[in-house]
């Protein structure tokens, strides 16, 4: 079978598409046939090694798996015989972000890890570009208590994360505004956003609504500015660490004064987030934003457009069927 590997971290340079041993699935694991993957900002920190830490669950001196990825949607093949939960003929999709070697036209995968079915109506290319951005965004989301009515402001609302944030918070009937170019505002007010700002038109910190919650889903701002728009109990997340890593001391900090917060989630429980996700999509609440579609053999220009930071929404790789 053909697949994207690679034996040291670094850039796009690093990886080859060759052909490989296809896996036999142990008693524990399912073989799937993977029709879709995506290539995220998960995999671009996999494939470089950055930052650091991560390497201590992917591997410190070289990367743990050799074949890249970290989800897929696609067809159970064939399952160990511990399986019980899936059978051959599945349509499954899932997600870990540790990895997994999902770039690639087979792949074996532990039944314990996150595995669920494709959401009824949902396509592979579909299932596979919800999976990563909408776990961090449910998780950023659903540490902040807000209810019917409260007011929401995500920055970056064409990133993957971004774009989730906006479709999931409307789900739960907050008042959305969403940042983004004015050259993409057709496709995000089709995710349901009450109010679009341009960032080339204008600084949203400047904006005259005042929010329970500022979600900067592209880690393009920092608390402080984003103070003038928070209500006196607002919260403040965002999906970067901000200046000199200011959002992992600034919970502490700002929990003790009181007032306006900010929360830095980590993020967990990915079964759980991609139920949420399937839940929603099968009420027609929740549709992945997608940008460009590539083939395997060009997984290498996924790689590079993805980490320009200028995705729209989700990269798909498509497997040869
Ligand atoms: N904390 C975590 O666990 C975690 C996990 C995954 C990812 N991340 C981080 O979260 C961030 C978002 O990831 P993602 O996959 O959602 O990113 P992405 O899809 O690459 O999103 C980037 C988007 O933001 C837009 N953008 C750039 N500058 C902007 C600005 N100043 N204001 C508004 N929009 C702007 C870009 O379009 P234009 O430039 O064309 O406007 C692009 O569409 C990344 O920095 C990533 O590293 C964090």
């Amino acid at each position: 079978m053909k697949a994207s590997t690679r034996t040291t971290y670094g850039s796009p340079d690093v990886i080859t598409v060759k052909e490989v041993e296809k896996p036999a699935p142990k008693a524990n694991e399912i073989l799937v046939r993977v029709h879709a993957t995506t290539v995220n900002r998960t995999d671009c920190g996999a494939l470089w090694g950055k930052p650091f830490v991560f390497r201590f669950f992917i591997g410190l001196f070289k990367p743990r798996n050799s074949i890249t990825g970290t989800d897929f949607a696609g067809v159970v093949e064939a399952v160990g015989e511990k399986i019980t939960s899936f059978k051959p003929g599945d349509r499954v999709w899932g997600f870990d972000d540790n990895t997994l070697p999902s770039h690639a036209e087979y792949m074996a995968i532990d039944g314990k890890k996150p595995i669920l079915k494709i959401p009824t109506g949902f396509t592979f290319e579909q299932a596979a570009a919800s999976a990563e951005a909408a776990h961090y965004a449910y998780n950023f989301l659903n540490k902040v208590k807000l209810e019917k009515g409260s007011k929401a402001l995500v920055n970056g609302g064409t990133g993957g994360i971004g774009s989730a944030a906006t479709q999931l918070l409307k789900s739960m009937d907050i008042y959305v505004t969403a940042v983004c170019h004015s050259q993409y505002d057709e496709r995000v007010r089709a995710l349901g956003p009450d109010r679009i700002i341009h960032y080339d038109q204008g600084d949203f910190t400047q904006d005259h609504e005042k929010y329970d919650f500022v979600f900067d889903a592209v880690g393009k701002s920092s608390f402080k500015p984003c103070t003038r728009i928070l209500k006196d109990n607002g919260i403040y997340i965002s999906s970067e660490l901000g200046p000199g890593a200011e959002n992992l001391y600034l919970p502490f900090i700002t929990s003790i004064k009181g007032g306006k917060k900010v929360i830095f989630p980590l993020p967990i429980d990915i079964s759980k987030s991609l139920a949420y996700v399937a839940d929603l999509a099968e009420k027609g609440k929740f549709k992945p934003l997608i940008d460009r579609t590539y083939s395997l053999d060009q997984i290498k220009e996924a790689f590079e457009y993805v980490n320009s930071g200028k995705k729209i929404g989700n990269v798909i790789i498509k497997m040869p069927t």
